[in-house]
């Protein structure tokens, strides 16, 4: 950390960091301080929605909450609608977001049906492609492990990663069939800790025997998953993993508060395996935190059995601030959420010139004020999604503004830029 900074940004870049006076006449002097000034966040895991599902949130709204949220880059899933595994579903969201983002914004694809398209949607500019091990999406079909060696050699030729929601499709079809009417009970079953090992080992041990392809785990919910991802790595291979601040933080005990609302895929887990989660993150195992912000309506969270309820929360507005108030319990160092918020995320997903606070990168800044307190009140998000299972959470560090492209959007909770500030970004070299 280094105190009083001056930072001078020309064309969104930052072109000199001094602890000098600058000298240089400008347009816009901003003093911040007393707050801490951390690289631009960059979550590789939301779920933006838009078109068909703006209901739930769209590019506007959602790309705001990142900004309130002191996120200044989001990755966005393909599980939308229509779907994005194709050019023409690409170029639908680039169109539809274009104009409306406050933050900067990439987007991934599901593997296309015809798998030529990889190609082309690589051209496009997507940052990977995500697969769901366990349930039926658009796209590529696959039956069994061996239909994905072709996809995703081709992918990784290209060194783009692929991104696994690891768990047994398998298992979740027969417990689904055979509980049709189940609770809790049955839907942790179907979707439990070791279905996610076993697809985790499947997956590397796929890997060893394709040694080129590069795969990112999503959500990593248990400790024996990421020891095996541990063991992976150690051999050499190209893995690298995600946790979220809600299996972080919470346990299944939430359940009891939170009813079928805590539903989310991963379900929330044991405490062995959040305190594996937080060893993970002092080993440097994981190797980002994301939101998998998945904003739904309160009644498509509250209404139907656990079959047709909506599953996950909105992330956005509460990665930062939580984690921050980590950092201030000592459970993880102000540096290593740097790392596992941006550095990380940039090198993984080849985000070039964002990342990090250095000259010539672009000025996307988080300014925090890592000593006030917060209560977290999900009716104040900006997101659609206004409910969360942190509802009520107390604690300190709070987001105060955030810079992007260079651009003041958001500053003590006023917003200062328009949307179609953000980027549409692609992958760099
Ligand atoms: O809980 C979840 N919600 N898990 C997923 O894998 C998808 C996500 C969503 O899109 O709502
Ligand atoms: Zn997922
Ligand atoms: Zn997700």
């Amino acid at each position: 950390m280094i105190d009083d900074v001056e930072v001078l940004i020309e064309d969104g870049k930052i072109s000199r960091l001094t602890k000098l006076k600058i000298d240089k006449p400008v347009d816009n002097v901003i003093d911040l301080k007393g707050l801490l000034v951390i690289p631009g966040l960059i979550d590789v895991h939301v779920h933006l929605r838009g078109l068909n599902l703006a209901y739930k949130e769209d590019y506007d709204t959602g790309t705001l909450a990142a900004a309130f949220g002191g996120l200044s880059t989001v990755l966005d899933m393909p599980n939308t609608e229509p779907a994005t595994e194709s050019v023409e579903t690409f170029k639908l969201k680039v169109e539809a977001a274009k104009p409306k983002v406050y933050v900067n914004v990439g987007f991934y694809s599901f593997i296309p049906e015809r798998l030529s398209e990889i190609r082309r949607l690589i051209v496009e500019g997507v940052f990977g492609f995500k697969v769901f091990m366990h349930r039926v999406m658009p796209g590529y079909r696959f039956a069994v492990l061996e239909d994905l060696r072709e996809p995703f050699k081709l992918i990784s030729g290209a060194g783009l990663p692929i991104l696994v929601h690891a768990e047994k499709r398998e298992v979740y079809e027969a417990v689904k069939r055979e509980n049709p009417d189940g609770g809790l009970e049955a839907f942790e079953a179907a979707l439990s800790d070791h279905s996610e090992n076993e697809s985790v080992d499947e997956l590397t041990a796929m890997l060893r025997k394709i040694k080129q392809v590069k795969l990112h785990f999503c959500h990593i919910s248990s400790h024996v998953s990421l020891r095996r991802i541990a063991e992976a790595k150690a051999e050499g291979l190209s893995v690298s993993c995600e946790v979220t601040p809600h299996h972080l933080l919470l346990s299944k005990r939430s359940y009891e508060n939170l009813g079928i609302y805590g539903l989310v895929d991963p379900p929330l887990r044991s405490e062995a395996c959040v305190e594996g989660l937080w060893a993970g993150v002092r080993q440097s195992v994981v190797d980002c935190i994301a939101s998998d912000h998945a904003p739904h309506t309160l009644e498509e969270k509250t209404t139907g059995g656990v079959w047709n309820v909506k599953t996950g929360f909105p992330g956005l507005e509460t990665l930062l601030p939580l984690m921050l108030d980590c950092v201030n319990r000592g459970w993880l160092s102000l540096s290593k959420l740097i790392r596992l918020t941006s550095q990380n995320p940039a090198k993984i997903f080849r985000i070039a010139g964002r990342g990090s606070i250095e000259v010539g990168y672009w000025a996307d800044l988080t300014v925090v004020d890592l000593n006030e307190e917060f209560i977290l009140d999900p009716s104040r998000f900006k997101s659609k999604a206004k409910h969360s299972p942190f509802k009520g959470w107390r604690g300190r560090g709070v987001v105060k503004g955030l810079f992007v492209n260079g651009e003041p959007v958001v500053l003590n909770g006023e917003v200062l830029s328009r949307p179609g500030v953000g980027k549409l970004l692609k992958p760099g070299v």
